[in-house]
């Protein structure tokens, strides 16, 4: 993929210059011009859409829940397997008949698919409506690249709003939170481990962490406004201040010491990164939640070689016996793929085997995808019949472990963060727990957004039950 170096500079004076010639444009309007954002794909995505949002309201545009309404709609999409991004491109063909009701409706698709120059190409070709492309990098842009399709009225379906791995860390963009009381907090954008299946590096470009003090200065904030639930987000974010005399140990230490009730907790780290260091600093922490994602891939060895994932079995199990020493009864989760080309059912085992050994609390499985442009897209491939056949295998085993898991918080009293009335039941309510578990009981409309205490009594493989207990 070509590297492009033609965004001008992060200016954050011309930031705002475009953002108020568009907040202009928008108050002349009789009508209030409404903005409607579609995700897709991960919780970096969510965060960034949360961005993409906060621009456009501060650009004079009301935010709707509906795209039939809407005169500005991002699509913020998700390239990680190819299901990602069939699912973005259906929505945008949907879109097409909402332009020909308005021909004045503006469509930007935005995040990791349009990074990919097929991809582009196939938006140029094949969604004529589309009006302009943003890469993740240039997120911050939006002002700009929007009012130069305001202003030229062509689509800016080019390399020029393509991702600039070269950027800096853009501070200072304005935010529309999804909740109250649940919050992401980005610490460090892109990847350089180029594991061998993923497109991650390929279209969010090299890591670069945020300065220590905006993450400060941004978690205090939250925790002020109270905010009760905080993830500190990267794509590995053990590499977090990797070059400077912080690292991300450093930096959960200091956040820890922020006064308030809150639980705080990160996404996601690489087991070759995970240091003992680190597990010192959860454990001794006092808002920092007893829960660890860390993503195994594979069982066995030499897939994980083939992986480029720079761990083995063993240094994987001396992770997760050290946190379970230092925290006993901390929430384990992990992403397992199946069917990287080349696993012999023998290396599949070796993956059943190790999930019985690590007794994860939930597990993230996928079927392998191919990507283009990665170095396992180029090896000989697994017929599907055979990696639905070990998905298959792979959730049986998990699901049982998951039951036996649950069953040991039968009759616990666990501090549980309110979501809300569940769908199903109106008299129910839903919560997590600080290991993120889905817990239901019968609640009150004040307890959202606050913490309850819940005994559980009931269990199941993917949710707990219980009843409030009263303090
Ligand atoms: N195919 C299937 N799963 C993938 N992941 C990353 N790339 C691929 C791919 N090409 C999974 C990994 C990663 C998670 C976010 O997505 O398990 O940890
Ligand atoms: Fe992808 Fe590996 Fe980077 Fe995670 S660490 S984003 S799986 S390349």
């Amino acid at each position: 993929m070509a590297k492009q170096m033609m965004m001008p500079p992060d200016d954050l004076a011309s930031r705002w210059e475009y953002t108020n010639k568009i907040r202009l444009w928008n108050q002349e309007c009789v009508s209030q011009r409404k903005v409607f954002v579609q995700t897709f794909g991960c919780q970096q995505n969510e965060a960034d859409s949360e961005k993409y949002l906060g621009m456009a309201v501060s650009m004079g545009y009301k935010a709707t829940d509906t795209p039939d309404n809407a005169d500005l709609i991002i699509v913020n999409t998700c390239a990680i397997r190819e299901h990602a991004e069939k699912k973005a491109l259906s929505i945008i063909g949907q879109y097409k008949h909402i332009k020909a009701k308005n021909k004045d409706l503006i469509i930007g698709v935005c995040g990791c698919m349009v990074a990919q120059e097929h991809r582009r190409e196939e938006l140029k070709m094949k969604y004529p409506y589309v009006t302009f492309t943003l890469g993740t990098a240039s997120l911050h842009h939006l002002p700009r690249v929007l009012w130069e399709a305001i202003e030229s009225k062509k689509r800016l379906i080019t390399t020029d709003s393509d991702v600039d791995f070269t950027e800096t860390v853009a501070e200072g963009m304005p935010v529309r939170r999804g909740s109250d009381y649940r919050a992401w907090v980005s610490i460090m954008y892109g990847c350089n481990n180029f594991c061998s299946y993923c497109i991650v590096p390929y279209v969010r470009g090299r890591e670069r962490s945020r300065k220590k003090e905006d993450i400060i200065a941004e978690v205090k904030a939250l925790v002020a406004e109270g905010y009760k639930d905080i993830t500190l987000l990267g794509q590995n974010v053990n590499s977090y201040g990797k070059g400077t005399d912080t690292d991300f140990a450093d930096l959960l230490a200091e956040l820890d010491t922020v006064e308030g009730d809150f639980w705080l907790r990160f996404m996601t780290s690489h087991p070759k990164d995970a240091s003992h260091k680190l597990i010192d600093v959860m454990a001794g922490g006092k808002h920092i939640a007893h829960q660890f994602h860390l993503p195994l891939q594979s069982g066995n060895d030499a897939v994980l070689k083939a992986m480029n994932r720079h761990y083995d079995m063993n240094r994987y199990m001396d992770s997760i016996h050290y946190m379970r020493e230092k925290m006993p009864g901390i929430t384990v989760t992990s992403d397992i793929i199946v069917g990287f080309p080349g696993e012999t059912e023998d290396q599949f085992e070796d993956t059943l085997t190790a999930l019985k050994e690590v007794q994860f609390d939930m597990l993230y499985s996928f079927i392998y995808s191919p990507r283009k442009g990665t170095p396992a897209a180029e090896k000989e491939q697994i017929p599907d019949t055979v990696k639905g056949n070990r998905f298959d295998r792979l959730l049986a085993t998990q699901n049982e472990i998951a039951k036996e898991k649950n069953l040991l918080l039968q009759d616990q009293i666990l501090r549980v963060l309110c979501d809300g009335v569940s769908k199903g039941d109106p008299g129910v309510y839903s919560g997590r727990t600080e290991g993120n578990k889905i817990v239901f009981f019968k609640g009150t409309p004040d307890m959202v957004g606050q913490f309850v205490n819940v005994k559980i009594d009931k269990t199941e493989a993917f949710a707990l039950w219980g009843e409030i207990e009263k303090t």
